[in-house]
């Protein structure tokens, strides 16, 4: 999506280890005209698909994924990160594995949210090493839900995420896909 590249172009940080700083318009100050230009786009991508329901996780996800259900006319589900160790049967849990910060976090869902009915739109701000995505579809998958499947905003196609969600069957539609990033330069695929 040209609008969504040209603004990482012009507002985009390159920071050391691969890491693409956009807090001025993604997750930390919202543009949300720009997220409704990228609610647009996935829901023309994904028309006829009868998408009931956008699943994301917390925390950048979330604004994103609402602007984009405004789109859709759906309800948003977010995937929480437990702050207890005390998870009850009520919800479907998968671990997430984060590669950046390191550790691991307990996600999980409300049963009484995800439906073996539901068709599932993920969402996601970033896609790098993919443990977000498969954690969304591993909840999905644990309901019984269909995942139709993924809009993510950036795609850091130099790390192994996409190709490894897209491996297992799932349809990702990324909005700006990053080559390389070598010496500071963003190169689009
Ligand atoms: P994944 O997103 O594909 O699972 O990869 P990874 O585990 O590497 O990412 C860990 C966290 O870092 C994720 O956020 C992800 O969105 C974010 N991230 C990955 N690459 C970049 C990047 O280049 N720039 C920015 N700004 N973020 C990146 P999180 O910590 O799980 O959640 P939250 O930040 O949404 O709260």
């Amino acid at each position: 999506m040209k609008e969504l590249e040209e603004r990482i172009r012009r507002d985009g940080i390159v920071e050391d280890g691969d890491v693409l700083k956009v807090d001025s318009f993604l997750n930390h100050q919202m543009d949300v005209e720009l997220f409704r230009a990228m609610g647009r786009e996935w829901a023309r991508l994904f028309a006829g698909e009868r998408i009931n329901k956008i699943l994301t996780i917390e925390a950048s996800g979330i604004g994103i994924a609402c602007v984009a259900a405004l789109e859709f006319g759906v309800p948003v589900v977010f995937a929480k990160k437990s702050r207890t160790r005390n998870i009850t049967g009520d919800v479907y849990h998968v671990q997430v594995p984060s590669f950046t910060h390191g550790g691991v976090s307990d996600v999980i869902v409300s049963k009484r949210f995800l439906l073996p009915t539901d068709r599932l739109l993920l969402i996601d701000d970033f896609l790098a090493n993919g443990a977000a995505l498969e954690g969304l579809t591993d909840l999905a998958e644990q309901a019984g839900a269909t995942v139709v499947g993924a809009g993510i905003a950036v795609e850091k196609a130099f790390q192994p995420g996409g190709e490894r969600v897209r491996a297992k069957g799932v349809r990702v539609e990324s909005l700006a896909r990053i080559k390389s990033m070598a010496s500071g330069q963003i190169e689009f695929c």
